[in-house]
């Protein structure tokens, strides 16, 4: 589906997830790959499998790739699936079997959970086909007013066991930095959110401390990544 109307979203997707990200990511994204091609996609980072169900209803692709580390996001991943979907937990055997085979990666609010950057770059640069992307959004860097915040329930959560993925400190120069070193061009721009941020009277307070901060600083704060493999020599 082309055209679409929010409702569409919402009557699927819980909009208290990142949904908004996806769509506004999937939108920008379109503005330089071409649509309705027959594209292999990977959404590094899957969580429990949405992004991809989004993709669908905004552009096409031929097979769809979502790789986790944690059990539990992938088996609800697999239990929504459809064929051309394959959800996988992460390894460096895939990221071996796949050298060149990607038309377009993507990742929502990713990068700030891995320890080793600089590998993750490597790798995504190596599944990549020439002349294609990697779209990473990234609103948890050092640079954001609220990252203190934000950093400090998500390292509490993990340190309770609440969760499986730590906060790691990046500058958004320092991740454009590695990349660049990886072998990308590298482009970075505010995301802009088409759509409405999205009160809860528990989780927006917990995460942001008020719907003015959240919509704020994600209107401010939340960056677009843009790292290109070019064309072969
Ligand atoms: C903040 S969540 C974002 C999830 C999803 N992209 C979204 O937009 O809702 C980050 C996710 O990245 C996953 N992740 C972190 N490192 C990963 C890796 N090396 N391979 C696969 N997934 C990873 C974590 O397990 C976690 O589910």
């Amino acid at each position: 589906m082309n055209s679409f109307h929010i409702r569409d979203f919402f009557d699927k997707f819980d909009p208290h997830t990142n949904l908004i990200f996806w769509i506004s990511m999937v939108k920008e994204s379109l503005k330089l790959i071409p649509k309705n091609q027959e594209k292999t996609i990977l959404d590094f980072g899957c969580g429990d499998g949405k992004f991809l169900h989004l993709y669908k209803m905004m552009d096409d692709f031929k097979e769809g790739y979502g790789v986790e580390l944690d059990d539990k996001l992938l088996e609800a991943a697999n239990k929504i699936k459809t064929s051309d979907m394959n959800y996988l937990k992460y390894s460096q055997e895939f990221f071996n079997s796949k050298k060149e085979s990607f038309d377009v990666v993507y990742s929502q609010e990713v990068m700030y959970t891995i320890k080793d950057l600089k590998a993750h770059a490597k790798e995504i640069f190596a599944i990549l086909k020439p002349d294609s992307y990697y779209f990473a959004t990234m609103g948890s860097h050092i640079q954001n007013p609220l990252w203190s915040l934000r950093r400090e329930e998500i390292r509490k959560d993990y340190n309770e066991e609440k969760s499986h993925y730590f906060a790691y400190d990046y500058s958004l120069d320092e991740v454009a930095s590695m990349f660049y070193e990886a072998g990308f061009e590298v482009g970075l721009k505010r995301l802009p959110l088409d759509y409405f941020m999205v009160y809860h009277p528990k989780l927006t307070r917990e995460f942001s401390n008020s719907l003015y901060d959240l919509t704020k600083t994600a209107e401010e704060e939340k960056m677009l990544f843009l790292f290109w493999k070019p064309y072969k020599k």
